[in-house]
């Protein structure tokens, strides 16, 4: 897929580089021609001798390295490629990228260059979050520079959180995209995110603790594989992803008429925590406290979205995807819940209290297929949407 492109790759200094040499070897399986350059630092994870082993190239390290300037100047270097790769992306890097510092070869070639940029930023979740790492990271995305992960997750220096450099598949997939080649490109992918809210009257409605951090961590990593994403979201906690048609509902009736609007798709992902029921009747008028005692509210059945879908003939998406929040028995309501909705497969996940996943960050997945039933380790909603991502590719490609 990457035959005849060359990447310049810029390992910064951190934990992370042992996974920029998996990252090397996985281009070149596909054929791309990886220039290796390693920071002062990066040199205190990874050895100059690996990397260049691996590359099959010679590894730049100094700007003033004069045999260097006379074979090829950093001028040339960093633009010789067709695109440039910071993996692991330091905020060391970052700031030097935001601030157009350039006062050693990694950051010079980055100043000296008019080739795309993609960071794979690495770091201690403390760092990713203050405020000089937000900053450098809205001025580089406003400055074109393209981004891949952070990944949520456990961290080598024992802590929790956003600052996983992403997997060197994910990277892979990312690279594969800026050149157009996102397995997911050409393919229209539908994705429902978030609660519903039902009215009661023009103040008041019944609704569920989604955050809509999954399904929005669904659609991003969807959009990063080149899939044109429409989604379909409820009044989430989380902004929307970018690069994504947005559409915003509020209530089931609505969503269903947006995912109608959607089709033809070629995958369906179901993440929304959809209301089964609406109150039948909703007031146009505040209801107030009367003597006659409490208002008494009738229910009506929502319309079962996924099961419309997966059930319908033609047009069907060729893979539908549902969710199951479980309280109890997590496997066999979900196995059960599969095959009444008539999906391919179904994500399911224990919300019961206990386990933090309704509105936090991890989750813990069984991916139910009629391959059976596949445990996924705890892991980042964003970690989970990324493998979703990548296996609904996978299924596509078939
Ligand atoms: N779903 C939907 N439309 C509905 C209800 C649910 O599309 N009206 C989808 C959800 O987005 C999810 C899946 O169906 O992908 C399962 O949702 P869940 O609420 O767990 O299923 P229910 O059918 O409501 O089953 P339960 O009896 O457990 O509430």
């Amino acid at each position: 897929m990457l035959a005849s492109k060359r990447i310049l790759l810029i390992i910064g200094g951190g934990i992370a580089a042992y996974k920029s040499l998996d990252l090397i070897r996985r281009l070149r399986e596909r054929g791309a021609a990886v220039t290796p350059v390693l920071t002062r630092a990066a040199e205190e994870f990874v050895t100059p001798l690996s990397v260049s082993a691996l590359a099959g190239e010679k590894v730049y390290r100094d700007l003033f390295d004069l045999t260097d300037e006379a074979e090829m100047g950093h001028i040339q270097l960093s633009r010789s490629a067709d695109l440039i790769v910071v993996a692991p992306a330091t905020a060391d890097l970052m700031g030097k990228m935001a601030g157009g510092l350039a006062n050693d070869l990694a950051s010079t070639l980055l100043m000296a260059t008019d080739t795309p940029v993609l960071c794979a930023p690495a770091m201690n979740v403390r760092m990713w979050d203050h405020p000089a790492t937000r900053r450098n990271h809205a001025q580089l995305a406003a400055d074109g520079v393209r981004f891949v992960g952070p990944n949520e997750g456990d961290m080598a220096c024992g802590e929790y959180g956003p600052g996983r450099m992403s997997e060197p598949l994910e990277i892979v997939a990312a690279i594969e995209a800026q050149f157009g080649y996102g397995p997911l490109n050409g393919r229209r992918v539908l994705v429902t995110s978030g609660p519903t809210h039902e009215p009661i009257d023009p103040v008041r409605y019944i609704a569920n603790r989604s955050s809509g951090a999954q399904g929005t961590a669904v659609a991003r990593a969807l959009a990063a594989l080149g899939a044109e994403v429409i989604f379909v979201t409820g009044p989430a906690e989380v902004a929307p992803p970018e690069g994504v048609k947005v559409v915003q509902i509020e209530t089931a009736q609505q969503m269903s008429d947006a995912v109608e609007a959607a089709l033809p798709v070629d995958a369906g992902v179901f993440a929304a925590a959809v209301a089964d029921w609406r109150v039948a009747a909703a007031s146009d008028k505040k209801l107030k406290k009367s003597r006659d005692g409490l208002p008494a509210l009738e229910f009506a059945e929502n319309p079962d979205i996924l099961k419309r879908v997966a059930r319908m003939g033609t047009g069907r998406p060729a893979l539908v995807v549902g969710f199951a929040a479980e309280t109890d028995n997590v496997i066999e309501h979900a196995t059960a819940k599969r095959a009444r909705k008539g999906c391919d497969w179904i994500v399911a996940n224990d919300v019961s209290p206990a386990t933090g996943i309704m509105g936090g960050s991890e989750n813990a997945v069984t991916l139910i297929s009629d391959e059976g039933a596949e445990e996924w380790p705890r892991m980042g909603k964003d970690a989970v949407a990324e493998r979703l991502a990548l296996k609904i590719a996978e299924a596509l490609a078939v």
